[in-house]
């Protein structure tokens, strides 16, 4: 009998992506098992071949450690061709029969198709939640999240994630509004990496009043925008012009120069990276402020408009690690194809 499915939710158009990593990291822990993956539907199935196995992957599963995932859960029931007069009795028996949750995200996926859901999952979820307590089926003790993905207006996947190992946001999407004085909507990228991949002390540790950064690829200034509100001065290195408002707040000193060749006087608090270039350079520039103690923490982008994404991230990653061992460095990464990413992904090192 075919297993229920993990369920991975991510960008439409990076499932072949999303399914190689995790079929890297089911064959890391020796469990055997496939992805089913539609391109543009905006998420994976993996099917394990046994129950025993898949009960084991649910232990290891971490999102943090999924960089082509925004979310996921293990289904237990997919229920289809449900009466549109009730859709929550059918999801109730499948709880009922399984845990209680300590909250629920009722969600739909990225694509076209899943967008068209959104209201309607908005106006189901209160309905939802309110049945299930009714039930006594949520609880704040519980340490399961209740998923309810619907992939059709009659057809939802319902399953379980650890509360402490997937999003708290529905489909993992953490939305921001674009500040009206951003130079540039990429500004989003950068706040969306330091909320999602730094933690609340590693924040508060380096965006302090008059801590120090780098901006290599500045122009014309949404990242440094989000360092200057984080009381940061920025060493803003592009050949390009900057933002005129952003430099009249004179935390900013703009050098014209090649980022590649540019290495501040003395060490900054961070360095940032979002130039348009070979994912490797920028990895060995990276490994180069990281080994040389330019900075102790590192945020880049690593942009990926070639077919084999997943490897090239490994590649990436495991050449900074290695540069970073030969020097007997101790450090933290963590990576995420982000909400705001297109065809890139981010990247946090900390050196500690
Ligand atoms: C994607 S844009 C950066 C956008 C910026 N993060 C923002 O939010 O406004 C890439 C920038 O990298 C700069 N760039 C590319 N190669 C560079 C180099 N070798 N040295 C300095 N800047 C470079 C380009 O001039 C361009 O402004």
């Amino acid at each position: 009998m075919q297993q229920a499915p993990f369920v991975f939710f991510c960008r439409p158009g990076f499932e072949s992506d999303c399914a190689a990593e995790v079929q890297a990291i089911a064959n890391a822990c020796e469990l055997a098992g496939y992805a089913n993956a539609q391109t543009d539907s905006g998420y994976v199935r993996f099917f394990l071949f046994d129950e025993q196995s898949a009960e084991q992957f649910f232990e290891i599963l971490d999102l943090d450690d999924i960089v082509f995932a925004r979310q996921w859960f293990w289904a237990k029931a997919e229920l289809e061709k449900m009466s549109l007069d009730d859709r929550i009795s059918p999801i109730i028996d499948v709880c009922t029969d399984v845990a209680m949750a300590h909250s629920v995200l009722v969600e739909h996926l990225d694509s076209n198709e899943g967008r068209e859901l959104s209201k309607f999952c908005k106006k189901f979820s209160t309905p939802l939640t309110i049945a299930l307590e009714k039930q006594g089926l949520i609880h704040d003790d519980s340490e399961f999240r209740l998923h309810v993905l619907f992939i059709a207006n009659d057809n939802c996947l319902v399953g379980y994630s650890p509360v402490e190992r997937s999003s708290a946001q529905k489909g993992g999407i953490l939305r921001l509004k674009a500040p009206k004085q951003a130079p540039s909507r990429s500004t989003l990228k950068l706040d969306e990496a330091i909320q999602t991949l730094m933690s609340r002390k590693q924040q508060h540790q380096v965006f302090r009043l008059g801590n120090t950064s780098a901006d290599l690829g500045a122009a014309p200034g949404g990242w440094t925008y989000q360092l200057v509100e984080r009381g940061l001065q920025v060493a803003a290195i592009d050949n390009g012009p900057m933002d005129k408002k952003l430099m009249a707040t004179e935390q900013v000193e703009h050098f014209k120069e090649n980022a590649f060749s540019w290495l501040p006087e003395k060490s900054v608090d961070v360095v940032v990276c979002d130039m348009v270039e070979k994912p490797s350079l920028v990895a060995n520039l990276m490994a180069t402020w990281l080994e040389g103690s330019h900075a102790k923490h590192a945020i880049f982008n690593l942009k990926l408009p070639m077919k084999k994404r997943f490897q090239e991230v490994a590649d990436c990653i495991g050449l900074i690690c290695e540069r970073l061992e030969e020097e007997e460095l101790k450090y933290h990464w963590q990576a995420k194809h982000l909400y705001h990413d297109r065809e890139e992904i981010t990247v946090y090192f900390r050196i500690k």
